[in-house]
C-alpha cells in the first residue's frame, strides 16, 4: 500500500501547498526594497499555515532574490530578557558569519601599543559575545555595534548577497516585561529601525497569532509604519481543491475519483482550514485503502465518521478544559450571525438574554479574559473579540445540537 501523502500536523509540510500566491507576490515585493523601509508580520490563527508558508514558500523566494534567511522559533525564553534576545539573534547570525574573517588588532582602540598585532579570527559566536561585551553603552547600541560590523564583513566576504531575513516564528511570544525592567521585544524594534534607517538591509519577518502585530505595536508605536501585515486565512474553494486533489497525481484512478466526489463535503466541512484538510484527507485516504472499503454502501455515512473523529482528536481535548461557565459564554457565542468572525461584548450580552444563559456585560468581560488566558479567544486592537480556534463555533454547535 502506497503511503498516505497528507500531512496533518504543526509545521508538517503539505504535500501539495495550495495557493497563498498573494502572500509570496507580496514578500517578493519587499524584497526588492533597497533600503528596507517595511518588514513583514504573518499572522493567521492556528492551522492555518504560517509556519509552512514561512519556511517553505517564503525562504524559497529571499534565497531566490539573493537575501540569506536565519530562521528560528521564539521561545517564551527569549521574551524573559534583553540578554536572552541578544544571545538568540548573534546565534542565528552565527550560522551564516560563523566563517567570515574578522581582523582585530590594526584598529584596536588603543592602536598606539607598542606592537600593534594584527589578528584574523572567525566573526563567530565566541567572537561577537567578546566584542559586545566590550562595546561601551547600552544594550541596544551594542547590539547595534556588533550588527553593523557583521553588516561590514558581509559586504566584504558576500558581496552578491542583498542582505538577510531573521525569519522568526512563533513571535507572539515576544514581550516586554515591565516588572522585571526588561524589555525585549523594544530592544529588537529599536535595533531594527535604527540599522535600517542607516541602510542596513537586515530585514524582519515575524510570524504568529493574531495577537502579535498589536503587541509590536503596544511596544514600540512606530512599529505600525515598520511592517506589513499579511493576515493568512483560509484557502478559497479552488485552492482546497488543489490542495485535496494534487496529492494524488500517481494515484490509482478509481482513488482520485473518490477523493472528487468526496471534495465538496470536504470544503463544506473544513471550510478550507489546512489543517482541516489535511486531516480529513488522511482519513479519508487510510479508509479508501483500507482494507475493506465500503465507500458505495458507507459513503454517506462517511464525512459523519470524519469529523466525529475530527471533534474528538482536535476539539474534545480543548473543550475539556473549560468549567461550564466559559462554555455557556462560548456556547451564546456559537449563536452569533458573526461567530465565525469579530464579535463585541454587547452582542453576546444582547444574545444571551435570549438564552437561559443570561450574561451581564462585566461576568461577559470576566470570562472572555479566561477564555483568552486558555487561549480560546483573541482580542483585536479595538476591543473587538474572535474565536482563537477554528471552526469551533461549529463544534459548538454539533454538540448543542443547535441547527446550522
Ligand atoms: N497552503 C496549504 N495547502 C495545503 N496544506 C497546508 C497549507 N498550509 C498549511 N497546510 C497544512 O496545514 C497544517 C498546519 O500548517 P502550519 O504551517 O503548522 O500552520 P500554523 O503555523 O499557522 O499553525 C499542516 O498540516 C500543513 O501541512
Ligand atoms: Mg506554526
Amino acid at each position: 500500500m502506497a503511503d498516505n501523502p497528507y500531512r496533518p500536523g504543526a509545521a508538517h509540510a503539505p504535500p501539495y501547498l495550495a495557493g497563498r500566491d498573494a502572500e509570496r507576490r507580496e514578500f517578493s515585493r519587499l524584497l526588492k526594497q533597497t533600503q528596507v523601509l517595511e518588514n513583514l508580520v504573518l499572522t493567521g490563527i492556528r492551522g492555518v499555515g504560517k509556519t509552512v508558508l514561512m519556511r517553505e514558500e517564503l525562504r524559497k523566494e529571499a534565497i531566490k532574490n539573493d537575501w540569506f534567511w536565519v530562521t528560528s522559533d521564539i521561545s517564551e525564553a527569549v521574551s524573559i530578557s534583553e540578554e536572552h534576545l541578544v544571545t538568540r539573534l548573534l546565534t542565528d547570525l552565527n550560522t551564516l558569519s560563523g566563517d567570515w574573517e574578522y581582523t582585530v588588532g590594526e584598529r584596536h582602540p588603543l592602536g598606539f601599543t607598542d606592537h600593534p598585532e594584527r589578528r584574523v579570527i572567525h566573526f563567530n559566536y565566541e567572537t561577537m559575545q567578546v566584542l559586545f561585551e566590550h562595546q561601551p553603552g547600552l544594550v541596544a547600541d551594542k547590539l547595534k555595534r556588533i550588527l553593523l560590523i557583521a553588516w561590514d564583513l558581509m559586504q566584504q566576504h558576500r558581496p552578491n548577497q542583498k542582505g538577510i531575513v531573521f525569519a522568526w516564528d512563533e513571535a507572539q511570544n515576544l514581550a516586554d516585561r515591565d516588572k522585571d525592567k526588561q524589555y525585549p521585544l523594544s530592544l529588537l524594534l529599536d535595533v531594527f529601525s535604527s540599522l535600517q534607517s542607516q541602510g542596513v538591509p537586515f530585514m524582519l519577518l515575524l510570524t504568529g497569532l493574531p495577537p502579535l502585530f498589536p503587541k509590536l505595536v503596544a511596544s514600540r508605536t512606530f512599529a505600525e509604519r515598520m511592517f506589513r501585515v499579511l493576515a493568512l486565512g483560509n484557502l478559497s474553494r479552488d485552492e482546497s481543491r488543489a490542495a485535496i486533489i494534487n496529492p494524488l497525481e500517481k494515484e490509482p484512478k478509481h482513488l482520485k475519483d473518490a477523493f472528487v466526489r468526496f471534495d465538496g463535503p470536504i470544503y463544506g466541512l473544513t471550510k478550507g482550514y489546512p489543517y482541516f484538510i489535511q486531516f480529513w484527507c488522511r482519513e479519508l485516504y487510510d479508509y479508501l485503502t483500507s482494507a475493506s472499503p465500503q465507500v458505495d454502501e458507507q459513503g454517506e455515512d462517511l464525512p459523519h465518521r470524519i469529523s466525529r473523529k475530527l471533534d474528538m482528536d482536535f476539539f474534545d481535548g480543548r473543550w475539556a478544559q473549560l468549567t461550564d461557565r466559559q462554555r455557556d459564554l462560548l456556547s451564546v457565542i456559537a449563536r452569533l450571525k458573526n461567530s465565525a468572525g469579530e464579535f463585541t461584548v454587547q452582542e453576546i450580552v444582547e444574545t444571551s438574554k435570549s438564552t437561559e444563559q443570561a450574561f451581564s456585560n462585566s461576568h461577559a468581560n470576566q470570562m472572555l479574559t479566561a477564555l483568552f488566558n486558555k487561549g480560546m479567544v483573541f482580542k483585536n486592537r479595538h476591543g473587538k473579540y474572535s474565536l482563537a480556534v477554528p471552526l469551533l463555533d461549529e463544534y459548538i454547535r454539533r454538540r448543542m445540537g443547535f441547527a446550522d
